[in-house]
């Protein structure tokens, strides 16, 4: 499936992304950040890159997560601000937002380390090289220890599901572009590119068929 498209217009009506977002993953967004949040204890520091809407950090908050969400987008932080705003104040007073892009952590948390990383439903949305430019950041803001989790619709590596999705995104290209004015698509590579960037891939799993796969990354050991 490529969902990207369609996911990138739903991003143009953040209060109804939520409900969205559900269908449009056939239940995978939500097989995935259920994993993710049994990752997350009370007190672990949580920074979601592309938090949106903010539908795993607020439940990474519920957790007892000390959580800071980064997104490029007002409109997708501002419906994450009033999910807040009706929280009680121990809940909403651990989540810190920052309105910037991705390609700013390293600028944005000097001298500051999150024991868990993640990034659901956004790589995609980065262009190739601002994709190398953001993973090259992580490892210098990521814990001794921390645990990097990637959520997203990857491209598949068998030749024939691969050629599909080339089919679907050539025919698909134009509409693609009127509709959201980018060309993002299903991350290709991810591995590799997680592999140059300093990470071990320590588990995928694939939820939906595929629609959405769940990465666990740690910073390679130097010996
Ligand atoms: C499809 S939404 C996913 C939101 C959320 N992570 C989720 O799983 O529901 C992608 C998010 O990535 C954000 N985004 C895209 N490019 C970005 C960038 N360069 N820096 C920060 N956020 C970005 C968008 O604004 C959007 O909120």
């Amino acid at each position: 499936m490529i969902i990207y498209g369609l996911m990138k217009f739903i991003e143009q009506i953040p209060s109804r992304y939520d409900r969205m977002i559900g269908f449009l993953t056939f239940g995978g967004h939500r097989s995935a950040r259920r994993r993710m949040l049994a990752r997350v204890k009370p007190g672990v520091r949580v920074l979601d890159i592309g938090c949106g809407t903010g539908k795993f950090l607020l439940e990474a908050a519920r957790h007892g997560a000390i959580c800071t969400g980064v997104d490029a987008s007002r409109s997708m932080l501002a419906v994450f601000r009033e999910k807040l705003a009706s929280e009680p104040d121990d809940i909403a007073s651990r989540v810190t937002l920052l309105n910037h892009s991705a390609t700013l952590l390293e600028k944005s948390f000097a001298g500051e380390t999150f024991d868990i990383i993640t990034a659901s439903l956004m790589l995609g949305e980065l262009p190739p090289l601002v994709l190398t430019a953001v993973l090259g950041q992580i490892p210098q803001i990521l814990a001794p220890g921390g645990s990097l989790l990637i959520a997203d619709e990857l491209w598949p590596k068998d030749q024939w599901r691969s050629m599909l999705y080339s089919f679907i995104m050539a025919v698909t290209f134009i509409p693609n572009f009127i509709l959201t004015r980018t060309m993002i698509r299903p991350v290709k590579g991810l591995e590799e590119r997680l592999s140059e960037a300093g990470f071990e891939v320590m588990s995928r799993r694939d939820f939906a068929f595929g629609v959405v796969s769940l990465i666990e990354a740690v910073a390679k050991k130097t010996t």
